[in-house]
């Protein structure tokens, strides 16, 4: 449990099939938009405020597992392709301690990529990391996560789908450019096929605009477009924070620390800070408040 920390989502809201804890994926089918970057730091910054955190590296280039310092070596048989296709392997084996307080992993490799293939006959695939997770918050009574975070692949395919599956919650990590608004019209028709068909409930928590450059003109108006056609079409789904485009961000993990805790007082890190806040107060509110009755990007007409 945490240390002290008000729970994520209250009881009050029938919380999540975990409890009062809410599992949110990053994804967005495009690759390079900060998903892992986003994620890690959202990590550290949760676990820095006392919360207990677990991350889910769920991505074959398992970049968010070598953002904490962690070699692809140390996590054989211990990580999220025996999560996946291993029915009996129960969460609490995959997990990794990451060196961060509060902070545990289950890593990534490369050889997720063959989770498509290797479960492909088997029933249920789509709904493996949901079932894993919701034995752990059944069965394990101390040590739970007050949040789990899922750090998804550049593809809508079985990995991403296991984790929207999983998910309560999703962050949608995007860059100024045109094509921002197809990728997330997209993944609502991918959610709304997940909810029709696979029980899922996952709802948006947010779009997070990252990499952004001030200086750029052509940020700077895509940016007021994006925000624009996301509050017609969805509501207030911008998050306030921008993350900016900074080369800390990438030297921090590049030296395999979150740039949260590398450089805790560079802009990047005071940005993911700030979203941070965002995301707490947004999972606070959820309960009662517009994010209920928002849509659950059904119907997202494209472009
Ligand atoms: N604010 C930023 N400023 C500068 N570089 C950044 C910033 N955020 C992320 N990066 C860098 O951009 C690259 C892509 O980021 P990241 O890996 O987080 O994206 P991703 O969406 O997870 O990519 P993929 O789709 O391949 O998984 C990384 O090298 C990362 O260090
Ligand atoms: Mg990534």
């Amino acid at each position: 449990m945490s240390t002290g920390s008000k729970p994520l989502l209250s009881a009050a809201s029938g919380g999540s099939p975990y409890g009062s804890a809410p599992v949110v994926a990053f994804v967005n089918e495009k690759g390079g938009v900060a998903k892992t970057t986003s994620c890690v730091n959202l990590a550290a910054a949760l676990a820095q405020r006392g919360h207990r955190v677990l991350c889910v590296d769920l991505d074959p280039q398992a970049n968010a597992t070598t953002a904490f310092g962690i070699s692809v070596d140390q996590a054989i048989e211990r990580e999220a392709h025996c999560l996946l296709t291993m029915p009996r392997f129960p969460l609490e084996r995959a997990i990794t301690q990451t060196g961060i307080e509060g902070l545990d992993l289950v890593p990534g490799s490369a050889r997720l990529a063959d989770c498509d293939k290797a479960l492909v006959m088997e029933v249920g695939r789509e709904g493996r990391l949901r079932g894993k997770l919701r034995e752990f918050y059944r069965s394990v009574i101390a040590d739970k996560y007050d949040a789990v975070l899922v750090d998804c692949p550049p593809s809508l395919d079985l990995l991403t789908i296991n984790a929207l599956t999983a998910a309560t919650h999703m962050v949608v990590p995007v860059t100024t450019k045109f094509y921002a608004l197809k990728g997330i019209a997209l993944l609502g028709d991918i959610v709304a096929t997940l909810h029709e068909q696979l029980g899922a409930s996952v709802k948006l928590l947010g779009i997070l605009v990252t990499m952004f450059d001030k200086n750029t003109a052509l940020d700077v108006t895509i940016y007021r477009l994006l925000k624009e056609k996301v509050e017609r079409e969805f509501g207030n789904y911008v998050f306030s924070t921008i993350v900016t485009r900074s080369v800390v961000v990438s030297e921090a993990e590049a030296g395999g620390l979150p740039v949260l805790l590398r450089e805790p007082e560079s802009p990047a890190a005071g940005a993911y800070s700030s979203f941070a806040d965002e995301v707490v107060r947004r999972l606070g509110a959820h309960v009662d408040s517009a994010l209920d009755a928002s849509p659950e990007l059904t119907g997202a007409p494209a472009g």
